[in-house]
């Protein structure tokens, strides 16, 4: 099968009717395209692996099904294996290697853009004048977008050999273009 974003795109919306999912989807999936794109690397399959990372959350939203019990289903519906083991390496719990660029953006970009989406809720113009530095002051204050392991974040920063500042930044620049697709003001 010929992997695009636009197919991830409909497997995702058949397995996930909630809105906050389907944002934290197109969020993760803005980001690691970019890093695609920055590296050369195929930008359609780290699309639609980044789509559909969490795309069982909503009918395994535990650990011991997600995202395990989801693989089976994305390789019944055709997808590659480089997109499923991707997939299944975001998961902290079931410790697989993240041994290629893709997996390591995935992890990346996964809780960082979530806890920048956070940010841009409670900011009067979203994410349109966020800065770096205020992202990595909340990062510090532990009861804000409690539920974003920051420990993973800064992992992830480290595996794709970034400064965390530059990190955030790109993070950000990746998401302004669909910020309204996020909920998020745009000022
Ligand atoms: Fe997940
Ligand atoms: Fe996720």
């Amino acid at each position: 099968m010929d992997v695009t974003r636009d197919r991830a795109w409909e497997t995702l919306t058949r397995y996930t009717k909630s809105e906050a999912l389907r944002r934290h989807a197109l969020a993760v999936e803005a980001c690691v395209g970019a890093y695609a794109r920055e590296a050369g690397e195929d930008e359609e399959l780290w699309r639609a692996a980044a789509l559909l990372h969490d795309f069982d959350y909503e009918m395994h939203p535990t650990l011991d099904k997600h995202p395990q019990d989801g693989a089976p289903i994305l390789r019944e519906e055709g997808y590659p294996e480089e997109l499923v083991e991707a997939v299944l390496s975001h998961a902290e719990h079931l410790e697989l290697p993240r041994d290629t660029q893709l997996k390591k953006a995935l992890f990346a970009c996964d809780e960082l853009a979530g806890f920048v989406h956070a940010c841009g809720l409670v900011r009067p113009d979203g994410i349109e004048t966020l800065e770096p530095k205020s992202v990595r002051k909340k990062l510090k204050q532990p009861s804000f977008a409690a539920g974003v392991h920051r420990d993973e974040v800064y992992a992830g920063t480290g595996l794709i050999g970034l400064e965390l500042d530059e990190h955030i930044r790109n993070v950000i620049v990746a998401m302004r273009p669909i910020a309204a697709q996020l909920g998020l003001r745009t000022g």
